[in-house]
């Protein structure tokens, strides 16, 4: 299945890579969430080759009505994550699919078309960058670790979401080596699986955000939760704390 998937979304990574070097009309979902038909160009080659492809799997994709799809044997689908990186062309976007098997994690795939990076991961056979093996980076003491986090697109409507943004980092920031926003969840999460960042949290993501990159995360070696340190849930918990493992408890600890 895996082979199949990344055929269909280098695929998919040519429309994306159109619509990155052209001019695009933005239309706003809210006021800082955005979409383009390239989004929604994406989802819909996306979805028209899973749903022929793999007909034992439902497709949960952002720019769809998923009010009557339900979770369990599911691909999940971001068509664009980092899609004000894709309207502004910071190269920071990426095409993200999660697939998952009785809600159990089982492949998960990151595509940036514009780098040509794919991030490969399937349960028990380790993580790849466009075929290199992944590893989490070694660093276990917080003050060098560098941090990633992202805002939510609440933060002009939501004050205590903003609030909340604002105690976090005045408590991180002086407690690592730096901290980065680069505007794709997905591919936040493969950048401490390839040993970039040693560290991420954010608040109010959807399970397409992260539904491939924290299955590629882990079987970089990583390890993901919860605010209170349990066991992520996803399409529910709030927020998402990340790390290569090793600074996991001290950034639990600082975010609380
Ligand atoms: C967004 C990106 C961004 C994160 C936002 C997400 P989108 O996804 O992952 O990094 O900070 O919260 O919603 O809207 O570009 O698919
Ligand atoms: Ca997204
Ligand atoms: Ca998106």
């Amino acid at each position: 299945m895996k082979e199949k998937l990344i055929e269909i979304i280098k695929e998919a990574g040519t429309i994306l890579k159109d619509g990155y070097f052209s001019n695009k009309e933005v239309n706003f979902k809210a006021k800082k969430d955005l979409v383009t038909k390239y989004d929604v160009a994406v989802e819909n080659f996306l979805k028209d080759k899973f749903t022929n492809e793999f007909k034992d799997f439902n497709v949960i994709a952002e720019e769809s009505d998923n009010s009557n799809i339900e979770f369990n044997d599911s691909i999940i689908v971001d068509p664009i994550d980092g899609t004000t990186n894709f309207v502004n062309q910071v190269p920071h976007t990426c095409i993200s699919v999660g697939v998952y098997k009785g809600k159990k994690p089982y492949i998960g795939i990151v595509y940036n078309p514009i780098l040509d990076e794919l991030y490969e991961a399937q349960i028990g056979q380790g993580a790849f960058l466009n075929g290199k093996k992944l590893e989490v980076s070694k660093e276990n003491n917080f003050e060098k670790s560098l941090v990633a986090t992202g805002f939510p697109y609440s933060n002009s409507t939501n004050q205590d979401d903003l609030n909340d943004v604002i105690e976090k980092i005045r408590t991180i920031l002086p407690q690592c080596q730096d901290i980065r926003r680069l505007g794709s969840a997905a591919i936040d999460l493969c950048f401490i699986a390839r040993g970039t960042y040693e560290a991420y949290y954010e608040m109010n993501l959807k399970a397409w955000d992260v539904s491939a990159g924290i299955i590629i995360l882990q079987e970089a070696g990583g390890k993901f939760t919860s605010l209170d340190g349990s066991n992520y849930k996803l399409f529910e918990d709030k927020y998402i704390v990340a790390s290569n493992g090793l600074v996991h408890d001290e950034l639990i600890k600082l975010l609380n």
